[in-house]
Order: structure tokens, then sequence, then C-alpha cells
């Protein structure tokens, strides 16, 4: 069995330990798919004051995280794990980066050894982002103080990708983004509910039937939420059609 090896480096390291000992996420540690590691970045400073930013080259507002740290906390990363560099992948949480999808959790779910770097105030020196990570990610366009909420997300979206840890396989098959296609709406008991009833067809036992009916919801849902997606997917295919 593969285990995956994360590591978060950021300067509250305090702010994981609710996400990631709780649910999926801390059963997936428990059973060995994943090994979860939160380094504070002040333990790789070199100063008394264990400082981690400094003011910007050329003026302006606010600080700059400096790199020395986090480079420091990334070798030392690497040379603890003994991973060599292909199995490692950087990755630098950052509103400018690609923006962090379903596919691409999936990627980094077959990832051996991830790196996520939290960055803060004005953002992170710039030679971070040239010379050590190999991919920014971006969870929106929106501007969040810190990148530990978005370190998060990337965790919480891939840890459940990775085989073996969702005990339903089907449960990955059907949901959303599958296809580029938005799930199908589900219901559970009662069937009727202060008068409103759940669909008929769901209810028939005519499984042929159910599964006509959810596609045919998804694609509906698709059409009118998120047509954006269905145009990904034509053009996606294509692409795979004229090579
Ligand atoms: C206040 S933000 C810096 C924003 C930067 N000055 C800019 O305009 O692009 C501080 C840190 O929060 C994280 N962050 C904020 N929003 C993010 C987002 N949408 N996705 C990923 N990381 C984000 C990044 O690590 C970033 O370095």
């Amino acid at each position: 069995m593969n285990t995956m090896r994360i590591d978060i480096i950021t300067i509250f390291p305090g702010m994981f330990g609710p996400v990631l000992n709780e649910s999926i996420i801390k059963r997936a540690q428990e059973k060995g798919r994943v090994r979860i590691f939160v380094h504070d970045l002040r333990d790789y400073t070199l100063d008394k004051h264990r400082k981690v930013d400094d003011r910007p080259f050329g003026g302006g507002s606010g600080m700059v995280m400096s790199a020395e740290p986090i480079f420091r906390a990334v070798e030392a990363i690497r040379r603890k794990a003994k991973s060599r560099k292909p199995q490692v992948k950087v990755i630098l949480l950052a509103p400018q980066g690609e923006k962090f999808t379903q596919a691409r959790a999936k990627m980094l779910a077959r990832v051996k050894h991830l790196v996520l770097i939290c960055g803060h105030y004005e953002g992170v020196d710039d030679r971070v982002r040239e010379h050590l990570a190999d991919a920014e990610l971006s969870i929106g366009d929106y501007v969040l103080t810190g990148g530990e909420l978005p370190a998060m997300v990337v965790v919480d979206a891939l840890v459940r990708l990775i085989p073996g840890v969702l005990g339903d396989k089907n449960s990955l098959n059907f949901e959303s983004f599958e296809g580029n296609l938005l799930e199908y709406p589900h219901y559970t008991r009662p069937a009727d509910f202060k008068g409103f009833c759940v669909p008929a067809v769901l209810l028939s036992g005519d499984h042929k039937k159910i599964e006509a009916w959810r596609k045919k919801e998804a694609l509906a849902r698709t059409r009118k939420r998120r047509p954006d997606l269905l145009e990904g997917g034509r053009s996606q295919k294509r692409r795979t059609d004229n090579g």
C-alpha cells in the first residue's frame, strides 16, 4: 500500500488541528493512506526573533514573506522524508495561481509527496515561486488573509480521492465534475415532507429508470447552472478527436 505524504509550511500551525484530526482526513491517516505533517515556518529561521517577513524592496505597504526560511523548510523536509526530487511536488498557495479544480485534485491525489506553502501579508518573495515551487494554486478569485484555509481545502479535496480512503467507490464515480457534469439531486426519508414529495421514479424500484432520470437531471442541472462545464467537455473532446 502506498502512503502519500503531505507537509504543510505555515506560521499558524495551530489552525490545522481541528481540520486534520476529524472525520475522513483523520481516518485516512489512521488507515495509513496519508501522513500529514504541519511545520511552523518560524522553526526554520536563524535569528532570535524568528522573523519570517521583511519590508518590500522598492517600497510600498505591507510586509513580504522572506524566501530564506521557506527554502530552508522545504530542503529540511525533503532531506527528512528522503524523497527524490521528482517525487515531491511543492505548491505555493496564491490567489494568482492556477485555479484549483476537481481535475487538479485528482492529479495531486496521485503524487507521492506534496509540500504546501502558506503565504501571508502581501504574499511571498517571488523567488519562491520562480525557483522552489512546482506550481501555484488558487482556490478562487478572492483574497484571503493567508494560505492556511486554501491548504486545508486542497488537502480535504485530494485526501478523499486517495484510493481506499472513501468506503463506497460509487460515491466517487457519480459526484459533481465527473464527466463535466454536476451531480443529480439526492433525497432521503421521509418520502413526503410537509407535502413536498420526492420524485416518484425514485420510489419505483426500477433501477434502469432511476439511472436514466439521474442522468437527465444531472445534464439539466449542469446546463442551467454551469453551462461552462459542458462547453469545457466539448472542447476537451474536440482536442482529443484532433489528436
Ligand atoms: C493577503 S494574501 C496576498 C495577496 C497578494 N497581495 C495579491 O494581491 O495577490 C496572503 C496569502 O494568502 C494566501 N491566499 C490568499 N488568497 C488565496 C487564494 N484565493 N488562493 C490561494 N491562496 C490564497 C496566499 O498564500 C497569499 O500569499
